[in-house]
């Protein structure tokens, strides 16, 4: 497998479209047949889901209790603009970073096997997803600025490379003071295992809900978060140290996906302290591949017995992936705060009390719902008001946590309702730009009513298509699971495809699914926030889908299916606490 490698000699732009295209064709599941992928699982190859680097300092992070300091703020505040004072950067406010984004947050036991949960979901609980830090001196950790790989299981910092300082001021000029930066990696052998091909998909989405949970953990530390898009891929690799071969011998490969910087933003008092009116999207190039004077630390394990097993199809996804440009492109930075939430007119049942850390702390996927669970129309108003990006006013800064992705967001959502009091059952849409209403309208099946649900609050653009009973379609589109009927909705997440892949370039693939991601993140937690649950689907059947909406080329395509309802337990799991079972 090629990912982590320069592939700087890109393919001509149209090859790459075009293989995009082909692996997200040849990746659909059919109800004649699934996509490729293992006859079986074999077990005793499964990669290890925690990677180290050994040889490594390591730098064991706090172990807080929520009430311990920084303790975090209500939920409700997450979406109240300047309602979260900004805390100190210390070896604290990390630890709490990391877990409320990344960390174990649970072990689950059945019988004798033992698994551990975290914060950030994924697809088949397989974890493909790696976080690096690259921050300057901070007590507690190395005294000097440092690369950082995140050790989840011991919630830990492992030392990769001491930056020289005037190297990682280089690097950073431009930005905030105190900016730091997250990069999130993918071990896609950890997903091809179980899924074979579709595995790349499975990667990019939980990519997209790695860069939702640092977001929104960011935000209960009063902090901003913006993704430098405008990265090449090459770059990438060389600034988290993933192209170095010889520190991967005999181990798996990681693929470089994205980074973030993040910055205490200063804004408690109501206004912002940051002096940037515009940050850009990328880092100095040359200071980010100059690594002649880093220390380099560690060497990666071995995550699985054998060699990973061969799926060509993620090679060429991977390199026809690539992104080989750097985008000089800034955004600007709004000095004040975001609009108020809207949500904020909506009736809110539920009390806004609990703190975000406990949300966050408790947010699980549901095994099986009840099938009759319902939630009140305000509750299901306000989820989905907190997935809309608001680009139509104008805004220069979008509400959290959409203000970390700088592209204009391209998926939409296709809606089963099922349960929703005061909401006729049936299929909606929920257009997340209202300027592609008529776009999705001139796609979509011409008998659609695409009339506003009476109750529906102004300026959110609800839709529905058709009344009736969805349940028995909405579990057969998700690969026959019932957890798709048996909710109080479900949804496909449907994204503008060709044209974003045709505007921005085969890259943009990877983006649509972290958007995909970062739209079922928020979902998570505003079903824990209900007093429900909710489920991430990556398998659905594809193109029945786009059947069921009228689609009948490529302009649309669904790209994940989310479900939220009653959950029911099983009472056969154990719960065991996150971290301390083996102190
Ligand atoms: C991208 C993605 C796809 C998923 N697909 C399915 C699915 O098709 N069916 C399902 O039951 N659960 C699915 N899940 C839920 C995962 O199995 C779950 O996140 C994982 O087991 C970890 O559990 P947790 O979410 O409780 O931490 C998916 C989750 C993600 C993030």
């Amino acid at each position: 497998m090629i990912d982590g490698t320069k592939h700087s000699e890109a393919e001509p732009a149209h090859h790459a479209l075009d293989m995009v295209m082909r692996y997200h064709q040849e990746t659909k599941h059919h109800f004649s047949h699934f996509a490729r992928a293992p006859g079986s699982l074999d077990w005793a190859n499964q990669p290890d889901p925690f990677r180290r680097y050994e040889g490594a300092p390591l730098f064991a992070l706090p172990r807080l209790q929520p009430k311990d300091a920084p303790a975090s703020s209500l939920y409700e505040d997450l979406y109240r603009p300047g309602a979260i004072p900004s805390v100190a950067l210390s070896v604290r406010s990390l630890s709490r970073l990391f877990e409320y984004s990344l960390a174990i947050s649970a072990w689950k036991q059945a019988g004798e096997v033992r698994w551990a949960l975290r914060s950030n979901p994924s697809s088949g609980n397989l974890h493909p997803t790696e976080a690096y830090l690259l921050i300057d001196a901070v007590d507690g950790l190395s005294p000097g600025p440092g690369l950082y790989h995140y050790a989840a299981k011991e919630h830990a910092l492992e030392l990769r490379a001491q930056w020289p300082k005037e190297g990682f001021m280089r690097l950073l000029q431009g930005f905030p003071p105190e900016s730091f930066l997250i990069g999130f990696a993918s071990v896609i052998w950890r997903e091809a295992w179980k899924y074979g091909e579709r595995a790349f998909r499975y990667c990019q989405h939980d990519v997209g809900h790695a860069i939702g949970s640092m977001r929104i953990a960011a935000q209960t530390l009063g902090w901003r978060m913006l993704l430098l898009d405008g990265l090449a891929d090459d770059t990438l690799a060389a600034l988290l140290g993933l192209d170095r071969a010889g520190d991967f011998e005999g181990a798996e490969r990681e693929h470089p996906d994205c980074i973030a910087v993040i910055w205490p933003a200063g804004e408690a008092a109501g206004h912002a302290t940051s002096p940037m009116p515009c940050m850009p999207l990328s880092l100095a190039a040359d200071a980010a591949c100059d690594v002649t004077e880093h220390v380099w630390c560690g060497k990666a394990n071995r995550l699985s017995r054998d060699e990973p097993v061969q799926w060509k199809i993620i090679d060429q996804v991977v390199i026809a992936s690539w992104k080989s440009h750097t985008d000089r492109k800034v955004v600007e930075l709004s000095q004040g705060r975001p609009d108020a939430d809207p949500s904020h007119h909506v009736s809110r049942p539920y009390s806004g009390q609990t703190s975000a850390g406990q949300l966050i702390r408790q947010r699980r996927s549901a095994l099986a719902f009840d099938g009759t669970t319902s939630i009140p129309a305000g509750r299901f108003f306000t989820m989905l008001m907190r997935v809309m990006p608001r680009v139509e006013r104008g805004l220069t800064r979008r509400p959290m946590p959409w203000d970390a992705l700088p592209w204009e967001p391209a998926v939409h959502l296709a809606l089963f309702v099922h349960r929703v009091d005061d909401l006729e059952p049936g299929l909606y849409l929920l257009a997340r730009d209202p300027a592609k209403v008529n776009t999705l309208r001139d796609a979509a099946h011409p008998h659609f009513d695409w009339t506003t649900p009476a109750c529906c609050p102004d300026g959110l653009p609800l839709f529905l298509l058709q009344e009736g009973d969805a349940r028995a379609l909405a579990a057969q589109l998700s690969c026959g699971q019932d957890i798709a009927g048996e909710s109080a909705f479900s949804l496909g997440m449907i994204a503008e495809f060709e044209s974003s892949l045709r505007k921005h370039g085969a890259w943009f693939y990877r983006r649509l699914f972290w958007e995909t991601g970062l739209i079922g993140q928020v979902l998570y937690l505003e079903a824990e926030a209900a007093g429900v649950r909710a489920t991430g689907i990556g398998c659905f059947f594809d193109d029945p889908v786009h059947q069921v909406m009228g689609f009948n080329d490529a302009s649309f395509q669904s790209l994940y299916h989310f479900t939220t309802g009653g959950p029911v337990d099983d009472p056969r799991l154990t719960t065991l606490p996150p971290y301390g079972l083996d102190d």
